[in-house]
């Protein structure tokens, strides 16, 4: 696909040029380092291409763009902290590589880069763009408690959980696509279109990565397998096992042999139809958010790329 190589070429030519001060080391080794060892930016892509349906061009887009990056990856290292994650993006954490003290700081010098970057539009664009961030940043850190709180709490409803992924991960690709949507100075109908793909995309996006969680090949996926499994996170995976059949995650509560844990989960969320509805929710988020894209009525020059990159993220192995 040629759109998205041609967009990651570009943006991984400004993060390199991206630069952070040598001292404190402890605070910008850290950064330099993450920001550097992939990750498939999909997120500042999302507003490069959602503002080039508007005309605005990568450079224009580029700083919003990059915010929301900037934001995501300042997430990734608090994230990785909360779920105490050994590797990601196919290396150690932050927290593993150096200590929790240092990941949070250095994450917290993220989410300014991140501002930083916001404060480059100096025209009547600005305050949307601060207005609609700020509301995002604070749903993905009310998303993140709620996800922490469900560990602990025993039950919890399918519609809490896709609310709570709507929170910490959806919202945040809706922002990005409306971002370009605000570049372009376009109505609130097309802002909202834009905006709902984002939502309904991340969540089909999120339900995904708790699929490859457990099923995800450990060559390629970047993130420990079974991390959710081990941490009794309820993922839409665990919560439909409970529904089919509550016998299975007493089983696999009671295993307590992590890996033979993470195995058996991986066998009985099959033979119990868990991921069968799992695949299935998928592919209901998917089409809500095809829907919304094609509400836009696009030129389908402009559209195929949003299309495109929506099918590739869904047969994603990382
Ligand atoms: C990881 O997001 C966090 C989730 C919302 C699942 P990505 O899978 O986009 O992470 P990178 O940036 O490509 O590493
Ligand atoms: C992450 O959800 C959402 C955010 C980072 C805000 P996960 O905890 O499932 O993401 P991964 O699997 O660690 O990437
Ligand atoms: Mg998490
Ligand atoms: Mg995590
Ligand atoms: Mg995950």
């Amino acid at each position: 696909m040629k759109e998205l190589h041609q967009y990651t070429q570009f943006l991984e030519g400004k993060v390199n040029t991206f630069s952070f001060p040598n001292e404190p080391k402890n605070l910008y080794d850290p950064l330099r380092y993450f920001m550097t060892i992939g990750g498939k930016r999909m997120r500042p892509i999302l507003t490069l291409m959602s503002a080039n349906l508007f005309d605005v061009s990568k450079e224009e887009a580029y700083s919003a763009a990059m915010s929301i990056e900037l934001f995501h990856n300042f997430s990734l290292i608090h994230d990785d902290i909360m779920d105490m994650a050994p590797v990601r993006r196919g290396k150690e954490t932050v927290h593993e590589k150096w200590n929790s003290t240092i990941a949070i700081l250095s994450g917290d010098v993220l989410l300014v880069k991140a501002y930083e970057q916001l404060a480059y539009y100096s025209d009547e664009r600005l305050s949307e763009l601060f207005t609609l961030f700020n509301t995002t940043a604070k749903e993905v850190c009310e998303g993140q408690q709620l996800d922490m709180d469900f560990e602990q709490q025993h039950t919890v409803e399918i519609s809490e959980y896709i609310e709570m992924i709507r929170l910490k991960t959806s919202v945040l690709l809706g922002c990005a696509l409306e971002f370009g949507a605000i570049l372009g100075r376009q109505d609130d109908s097309v802002k909202k279109a834009l905006y709902n793909y984002g939502v309904e995309l991340g969540i089909a996006f999120q339900i995904q990565d708790d699929l490859l969680d457990l099923y995800g090949n450990p060559e390629t996926f970047g993130k420990q397998i079974g991390g959710d499994v081990l941490s009794h996170k309820k993922t839409l995976l665990w919560l439909e096992a409970e529904k089919l059949d509550s016998s299975v995650i007493e089983k696999v509560k009671s295993e307590s042999d992590p890996q033979r844990k993470v195995e058996l989960a991986r066998e009985l969320f099959t033979q119990c139809g868990a991921k069968a509805k799992t695949e299935e929710e998928i592919t209901l988020h998917y089409t809500k958010a095809i829907n919304s894209l094609n509400s836009l009525n696009l030129t389908s020059e402009k559209s195929t790329p949003l299309f495109q990159l929506a099918s590739f993220l869904l047969n994603r192995a990382n």
